[in-house]
């Protein structure tokens, strides 16, 4: 049976109350009855007076550099004025797909009576496309008669894109390791890649978090070269791009040091269109999933980084400066100064925060660090030595500020055996992830311990090999595997949103997810969204008066690995989905959606 808004209420227990949705995989999306899910902003919508109109057929650089970029993740909103109903979305566009975007690019062909699919290679125009649809957008957005809006006049909308002129800042800013033939200073940097999820500052900057770098680097590194264990820890180069092919700084045989100066968090000043975004290296250099923050009892403010990669670490970054509310200038270089920790979790339920502080512990030059700059640049080394605890693949991270605790979304390890497991990482072949609740000490989000639970095992109840521990109230439609993103909304409710669930994995698409973390219903899950086939679920992002969610559908229509299952050829063949539009000359587009509920109101309540 489906949890319905009146059978919760009898409960009596769940913080949620809305009609779940029925669990499944079709064209589109749906969610909960009574609430709305309307198309905000697609890929190539216009983001300014002057935008070219999107032609899927003769797309270009320069139109793109002015329309929303492709494969929307993370999603903020930074108000105007203090207003839930008007205010700057922020989005980042994490990679590309060319096999959705371009015609022709991906063919089906029989090999040796298998068939296997072929990709042409792109010409140097794709690629420019592919680099402006890249990084990230910030535009204004009203809400009008219930109804959101794009401002596209709004005088700070903004592309920010792979060419980007940016600045590394911080301890490690300008060091030789940071240093090409284009840039001889070791801080002027174009572009940033890969920005998978994120955060929106206390005061109100727009960050992007640098995360599957590797990806945009080919090439091989002069013999004996003193970057090669750096770069093999990082999967630098993994060759998936053929951005080298037209500019050598994604070559690494040439410019050894440019994959260096990616990895980084980045904080982007949303107030000036013209501001150059900063890369953060206090924050240290890994897989960058996100950094939500909060700021603590002594006003430091307290970011949490999740490193996504199998058995790679959490991290947490505390300001050295504390945060001024009434003066946004004096906050504005916060992320240059505090510290960098590392988890170790221990199994009596208790953890440590670690400091990766040059010339602590075994942080020395006897160990290849010879300063703050070293232990940054190769932070990942620096938790190793530091014998932090190996996860299964730290996404999103979510402090709640109504009930203390902290969030951290483990998306799955199927590489972890039997004998690796541990407590906070309890599964072997760890296919469906979990999530981890931290409690710092004195619910100090500065502080230095704490404890941590486990909130949920995901996967299918009903299985019992599975070892999923979602509660009984929990339907066939509630429970999920592959947390990956999350939102806290104002009420303090936690929502999950997922990565990876599909007709062969779950027997079902992402989507948006309810989780009670509190009382009775503890570990209680209802869908409240799903998206299209091949789609991911990326955002989510409650507004401050929780009457607006904002969810973006990431590579819908897109078959992934499992291409012969559905969808991996170009568009203009046989694709599964063209959401949203559904127009023959239009492809399959992600987007992000606003969910508001039908004649106003708080969602979920
Ligand atoms: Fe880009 Fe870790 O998801
Ligand atoms: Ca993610
Ligand atoms: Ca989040
Ligand atoms: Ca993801």
């Amino acid at each position: 049976a489906l949890i319905t808004a009146d059978n919760a209420r009898a409960a009596g227990a769940s913080a949620f109350n809305f009609d779940e949705v029925e669990a499944g995989v079709d064209e589109t999306h749906h969610v909960a009855a009574g609430y709305d899910a309307d198309v905000l902003l697609r890929w190539g919508d216009a983001l300014f007076a002057d935008s070219p109109e999107f032609d899927p057929a003769a797309q270009t650089a320069a139109a793109q550099a002015r329309q929303f970029g492709y494969n929307n993740d993370y999603v903020g909103y930074i108000p105007i004025d203090g207003s839930a109903e008007h205010g700057l979305l922020v989005v980042n566009h994490e990679y590309t797909n060319p096999h959705l975007m371009f015609p022709g690019v991906v063919q089906i062909v029989e090999k040796d009576g298998k068939k296997t699919i072929e990709v042409a290679p792109l010409s140097k125009e794709q690629i420019d496309i592919e680099m402006a649809a890249h990084g990230g957008t910030v535009v204004e957005i009203r809400k009008e008669g219930g109804k959101w809006q794009v401002v596209r006049d709004g005088k700070l909308n903004r592309r920010i894109t792979a060419t980007t002129e940016m600045q590394l800042t911080g301890p490690a800013a300008g060091h030789d390791r940071l240093k090409t033939s284009a840039d001889q200073s070791g801080i002027k940097v174009f572009g940033t890649v890969n920005n998978c999820a994120g955060g929106v500052t206390p005061w109100g900057t727009y960050i992007m978090a640098e995360e599957n770098i590797h990806g945009y680097f080919s090439g091989e590194l002069p013999e004996g070269h003193r970057e090669a264990d750096n770069h093999k820890r990082m999967g630098v180069p993994e060759g998936a791009y053929e951005w080298a092919a037209f500019d050598s700084r994604f070559d690494i045989s040439k410019e050894p040091n440019e994959p260096n100066r990616f990895g980084w968090i980045v904080e982007v000043d949303v107030n000036d269109p013209n501001s150059v975004p900063k890369k953060r290296t206090a924050l240290g250099r890994f897989k960058h999933e996100g950094a939500e923050s909060i700021v603590a009892k002594d006003g430091r403010v307290v970011f949490y980084l999740g490193d996504d990669e199998r058995f790679d670490y959490v991290y947490k970054f505390v300001t050295a400066g504390t945060y001024n509310p009434d003066d946004r200038a004096a906050n504005l270089d916060l992320l240059d100064q505090g510290t960098l920790y590392v988890a170790k979790f221990a199994e009596d339920g208790s953890f440590e925060w670690l400091p990766l502080v040059h010339g602590q512990g075994p942080l020395t030059a006897e160990n290849g660090f010879a300063s703050q700059a070293d232990v940054l640049i190769e932070t990942r080394r620096a938790g190793d030595l530091l014998e932090a605890t190996p996860m299964d693949r730290p996404e999103d991270i979510q402090p709640n500020g109504t009930n203390g605790k902290v969030y951290v979304m483990l998306t799955n390890n199927t590489k972890r055996e039997e004998e690796g497991v541990d407590g906070v990482n309890p599964r072997a072949k760890n296919a469906f992830g979990h999530i981890v609740e931290l409690i710092e000490d004195g619910n100090d989000f500065a502080a230095t311990k704490g404890r941590w639970e486990i909130l949920l095992k995901c996967g299918d109840p009903s299985v019992a090999e599975v070892g999923a521990s979602f509660s009984t109230a929990t339907t066939a439609n509630g429970w999920f595997g592959m947390p990956d993103n999350c939102a806290v909304d104002a009420a303090g409710r936690l929502w999950v949103s997922t990565d990876g669930n599909s007709p062969k994995a779950t027997g079902r698409t992402d989507g948006l997810w309810a989780v009670d973390t509190e009382g009775e219903a503890r570990a209680t899950s209802k869908l409240f969204y799903r998206v299209p086939v091949g789609a991911e679920m990326c955002g989510p992002l409650f507004t401050p008066d929780d009457q607006t969610a904002f969810v973006a559908v990431q590579h819908p229509g897109d078959g992934g690995d499992d291409w012969e299952g559905f969808g991996r050829p170009s568009y203009y063949e046989d694709l599964s989905t063209r959401w949203p539009d559904f127009k023959p000359d239009m492809p399959v587009r992600p987007a992000v959606v606003a969910i508001t509920r039908q004649g106003g109101g708080k969602i979920g309540v």
